[in-house]
């Protein structure tokens, strides 16, 4: 088989932009589709549209050459062997996914059709989407044998998808038929085979020549199932230890001892077990409710999941107790918040805890001052600046005359602040930090009174030593 493929990506949003410029990268010809003009041009521009490391370099390297961008999906069709999409799959009113944007690609797909070629799903779908893809297919009047439906679902975080495109843990291809197996064995043999980590401009990452990534070979329903079982593992152990975290606070133990016990058990493993103030994105959220409305509607009790979702929902609610027993009443206090992202190291502010609490001190009367690195702009279009919410330039600007401080996001920025200077900002040197990013004793040590997630409250070293002094 020919090692340069013709790829489409339909789609230009996170997961298709990251793939299309990794599969060019990977040495493929790529048409990435997307129904927005304005998108299209601006990344025939070379804007890319999204904060995410790695992206700027390699749309430069490949916008208008090895990846095109175009709106005419039946051109792309007519010239790809292997069509991915990557369309938004979002959460509908009942938790389930909305597949009206997969449908019509399909759809789409089917009227321009003329020769054999793979339709990838690359979105996070449930289980029987593919066979939902065929029916469409085959209604739009095109030959069986013309087309399979192949599921590949895509692990990337944001902040670090590019790495995480070209340096999996592993790659899933469910597929059902042995030709559209090989054309995704093809697709992935750069990686699969090692030959892309020899080059010397290769993206780095975990993967390398001798230890190349897996891919595993499942049938369709599998891999469309392991993305939404993954996912959910995912936020079912962060949740977990958001539980655990609260355990360590009524008993004055300290969740970070505990993470760091459980997961030095290699069965547990050390990820995914920091506490905070509840997962966010585009991803846990949605996929949570849409494998949970999956079970249900197959007669299956998973409400674990259901657990899942209380306990993620109930650690913001936790947070704000914690802030308001740090500043007894909210009304008019003086808030200054560090963070707007989901996460760290991402402009992204859907399903943001962050943007939920800072909604929820604002319903409390509190007046705030914002920072985020790169979020400002996306949470200014659903939060405007007003007379309670400002938002600033840095750290110390949010700090300034404060009564306390928050931390929200696990930007790294926020976790090597001068803490001096913070300090000296704050009117109260009170530190409520959702995201566990400071040492409590050097927090003490440096006068401030700190709160954080599943650890015991830190107080100024000094006031403690002067009550000590004074009770002597
Ligand atoms: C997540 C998965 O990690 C990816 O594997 C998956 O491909 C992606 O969803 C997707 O389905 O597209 P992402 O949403 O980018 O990726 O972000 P994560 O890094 O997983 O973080 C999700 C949320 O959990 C964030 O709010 C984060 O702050 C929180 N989190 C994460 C914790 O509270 N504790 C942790 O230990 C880890």
């Amino acid at each position: 088989m020919n090692k340069n493929i013709q790829i489409a990506v339909v789609g230009s949003g996170y997961v298709g932009l990251v793939a299309a410029v990794c599969f060019a990268e990977m040495g493929h010809d790529v048409i990435c589709v997307d129904n927005d003009e304005r998108k299209v041009t601006a990344l025939q521009g070379g804007d890319t549209l999204i904060h995410e490391n790695y992206l700027p370099e390699l749309l430069e390297r490949y916008r208008n050459s090895k990846v095109r961008f175009m709106t005419d999906l039946a051109e792309a069709t007519r010239e790809c062997q292997a069509i991915f999409i990557a369309v938004g799959t979002p959460q509908s009113e009942t938790g389930d996914a909305d597949l009206s944007y997969v449908e019509a690609v399909a759809c789409e797909i089917a009227r321009s059709l003329t020769s054999y070629k793979v339709i990838v799903e690359k979105s996070t779908v449930p289980v029987y989407t593919n066979e939902w893809i065929s029916r469409a297919m085959e209604r739009n009047g095109v030959a069986r044998h013309l087309f399979d439906v192949v599921s590949n679902p895509e692990f990337l975080r944001e902040g670090t998808a590019v790495a995480d495109f070209l340096h999996p843990d592993r790659i899933v291809v469910g597929a059902d038929s042995d030709r559209a197996a090989a054309v995704l064995n093809a697709i992935y043999a750069p990686l699969t085979s090692g030959e892309y980590y020899k080059r010397s401009d290769a993206i780095p990452g975990a993967c390398n020549v001798s230890e190349p990534p897996p891919l595993l070979l499942t049938s369709t329903k599998s891999a469309e199932i392991i993305k939404h079982a993954s996912n959910a593992f995912l936020a079912l152990k962060i949740s977990f230890i958001n539980a655990v975290s609260n355990l360590c606070e009524a008993t004055s133990a300290n969740v970070e001892q505990v993470a760091r016990g459980m997961g030095l058990d290699s069965r547990i493993g050390p990820k995914f077990l920091r506490p905070g103030i509840g997962y966010g994105g585009s991803c846990f959220p949605k996929d949570v409710a849409a494998f949970r409305s999956v079970a249900e509607q197959l007669g299956i009790d998973f409400s674990l999941l259901t657990e899942v979702e209380k306990i993620n929902a109930q650690q913001k609610r936790r947070f704000l107790s914690k802030v308001r027993s740090a500043l007894w009443t909210l009304r008019g206090k003086r808030i200054g918040v560090l963070g707007l992202a989901f996460k760290g190291e991402t402009d992204d502010i859907r399903e943001s805890p962050a943007i939920e609490l800072v909604q929820m001190l604002l319903a409390e009367g509190c007046l705030i001052a914002a920072f985020d690195p790169a979020a400002i702009k996306r949470t200014e279009q659903i939060l405007p600046a007003g007379p309670s919410l400002k938002y600033v330039g840095d750290s110390y600007a949010a700090a300034d005359d404060a009564d306390a401080l928050l931390i929200l996001t696990d930007w790294s920025e926020f976790g090597a602040l001068d803490l001096k200077r913070l300090n000296q900002a704050l009117r109260y040197p009170i530190v409520v930090d959702g995201r566990n990013l400071y040492d409590p004793q050097i927090m003490a040590e440096h006068g401030f009174t700190y709160l954080s997630i599943g650890r015991p409250t830190a107080n100024p070293v000094r006031e403690l030593a002067s009550v000590a002094s004074m009770h002597s």
